[in-house]
């Protein structure tokens, strides 16, 4: 499976191709099914989301699936509650300001807390036999520790800023029980069937790398420690441009590398050790197919003849994208680089 062997920096015989939140609201199919259920019930059917991790498999020539979850499940487990307003994403019920905060906050047991997960893994690892491998996946703690103290999406992060410069003490508890969460529900995902492993690091590029050194870096560094050997993993740090040669240190097999560094220098910062992943800018999918081909040819040109290139964008794809984008994307890396 060519996903698996680039992930190891073997030779492919072409560039392995998948798309960050490729089953999603850019897809008919599945706003037919969001339109009779909430998003979190989608994720609570077994059924219904192992259907939706199927969905853009059918269509396009994937080299992977990811499991339809959330990165933010495992919190309502952990006594987190949040909710979904339709527009504004996630919003906690009561966030994490204060050491008196953590009161109520419990360890993450996957079997009792995200059953509905391992059912879904178990069913599309059946579907997919051995087609494609299924990539399972979390929020990195600092990404998570976001929501749980912005209280949702934040312009600026001033509120977990604030908490790091101002009560580190219950930062780092709160960092310490969001890792050990994360480290449960990725092994979790690995014992039910999944085959390679991501840790979305989504805001991490609002910190400073004074203070991703110190206060989000250390626990991703555990908790890779804690699943390595399990499964490859992936560590996508978005708006990390400034700071890979840290991102390098993290431990893990692929790092996830957004569109705003080329892909050679980002990969010659990361050191050839480490597969790459990524990085096409998401609203090229919203243009002419016409725009896509010459991005992707200088992507796989950058990525060069290094094996350990997996394609991807450089963060989700937007619900706006034409479907048939996304067909003539996947279509054409594999192309082009079985061509070169
Ligand atoms: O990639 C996939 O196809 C698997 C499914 C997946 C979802 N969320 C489903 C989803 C994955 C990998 C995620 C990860 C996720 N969730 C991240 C990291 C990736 C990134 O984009 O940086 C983050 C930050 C979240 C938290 C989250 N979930 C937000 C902020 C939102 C609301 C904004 C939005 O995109 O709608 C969600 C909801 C969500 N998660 C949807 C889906 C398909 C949309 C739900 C709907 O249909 O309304």
């Amino acid at each position: 499976m060519r996903f698996l062997e680039a992930c190891a920096r073997r030779p492919v015989d072409a560039t392995p191709v998948w798309v960050m939140r490729q089953a999603g609201r850019y897809l008919p199919e599945y706003r037919a099914i969001r339109d009779k259920l909430s998003f979190i019930e989608m994720c609570k059917r077994p059924d219904v989301a192992a259907e939706v991790t199927l969905q853009p498999l059918r269509r396009f020539d994937l080299d992977a699936a990811i499991v339809f979850a959330d990165i933010l499940l495992p919190l309502e487990g952990m006594g987190i509650g949040f909710h979904f307003v339709s527009e504004g994403g996630p919003v906690i019920d009561k966030p994490v300001r204060a050491a008196a905060d953590l009161a109520g906050i419990r360890a993450l047991d996957p079997a009792r807390d995200v059953p509905y997960l391992i059912e879904t893994i178990n069913l599309v690892r059946r579907e997919l036999a051995d087609s494609v491998p299924l990539i399972g996946f979390a929020g990195a703690p600092f990404t998570l520790a976001s929501y749980v103290v912005e209280g949702g999406h934040s312009k600026d992060y001033a509120a977990i800023k604030t908490l790091i410069y101002s009560d580190p003490d219950t930062f780092d508890r709160l960092m310490r029980m969001l890792s050990d969460a994360v480290v449960a529900y990725l092994l979790a995902q690995v014992d039910a069937g999944a085959q390679a492993l991501q840790l979305f690091d989504s805001w991490v590029g609002w910190l400073s790398p004074y203070d991703y050194e110190r206060h989000a870096l250390p626990y991703v560094r555990s908790v890779i420690e804690r699943v390595k050997g399990r499964a490859p993993l992936i560590y996508f740090a978005n708006g990390a441009a400034g700071m890979l040669p840290l991102v390098a240190t993290a431990g893990s097999d692929v790092v996830g590398v957004d569109w705003r560094s080329d892909l050679d220098r980002a990969w010659a910062e990361l050191g050839d050790g480490i597969a790459v992943q990524g990085n096409l800018d998401p609203v090229v999918l919203l243009g002419p197919a016409a725009a896509i081909e010459p991005r992707v040819a200088d992507i796989l040109h950058r990525a060069g003849a290094r094996p350990g290139h997996i394609f991807n964008l450089g963060h989700g794809v937007l619900p706006s994208t034409p479907p048939d984008n996304v067909k003539y994307l996947v279509d054409a890396v594999h192309r082009l680089s079985a061509a070169s």
